[in-house]
């Protein structure tokens, strides 16, 4: 099975989580689009979406499903995301897609994380995925020089040559060189530092089941 195809399976396995007539926190990515596309064949049985970036919104819109602000919406009972890795404790590295942010928001207002992805995201510990981290641009200098300090290289992210700019109006740094063994301590402290809006340590936030898609089916892990 390609990695495509993985994606797809553990998409349409998300959709048992849906809790019919409730609205459903999606969030970004490859993946959560073939959950999205999953969706669109129950959207009459939901009353609609809160949505983690333009770009899921656009697709949910598309698909003829309802997207809610985040705002009116205060308690969602699941949240359907992927992840850029995720460890046996259900903690997660998130922004590949910039969208960490209102990801974490969406989270912190879900009773369940479900997170989706395919067996090449499952790891023994965090880091080997340069870790996301949404910032404000004045303290990029900075930022760079305190990753240094943890023995992380911070990069910004470029798109078409200039930095990328998030759904917030925000820049993005990718740290890589980072072996992150104590998630929880490790979101605590980078979340203080001056500049930082949102790092992609899902810790406090971690997830509560994980969809690995797996060549041989999906596995649910719990946690
Ligand atoms: C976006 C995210 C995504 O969940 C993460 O990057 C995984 O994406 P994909 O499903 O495309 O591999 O955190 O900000």
């Amino acid at each position: 099975m390609t990695q495509d195809e993985l994606k797809t399976l553990v998409g349409l396995a998300a959709l048992r989580y849906v809790v019919p007539g409730e609205v459903v926190g999606v969030g970004t990515g490859s993946t959560v689009n073939k959950f999205i596309d999953a969706l669109a064949a129950m959207k009459n049985q939901i009353a609609g979406a809160v949505s983690s970036s333009q770009a899921s919104t656009a697709r949910l819109q598309a698909l003829g499903i309802p997207v809610f602000d985040a705002a009116a919406v205060p308690e969602l009972s699941v949240y359907i995301d992927g992840a850029d890795e995720i460890d046996h404790q259900g903690y997660m590295i998130k922004g590949g897609g910039a969208a960490l942010t209102r990801e974490k928001i969406i989270a912190a207002q879900s009773r369940q994380f479900v997170c989706i992805v395919d067996a090449s995201k499952l790891v023994q510990t965090l880091g080997a995925f340069a870790l996301p981290v949404e910032v404000i641009p004045m303290a990029v200098a900075r930022l760079l020089r305190q990753f240094a300090a943890l023995g992380g290289q911070a990069r910004l992210r470029l798109k078409d040559g200039v930095p990328l700019l998030t759904d917030n109006g925000q820049q993005m740094l990718d740290v890589s060189g980072l072996q992150i063994s104590d998630p929880l301590a490790f979101e605590s402290t980078v979340s203080q530092w001056p500049g930082v809006v949102t790092v992609g340590v899902f810790a406090y936030q971690k997830a509560n089941v994980c969809l690995l898609g797996t060549t041989s089916g999906v596995k649910t892990m719990t946690f």
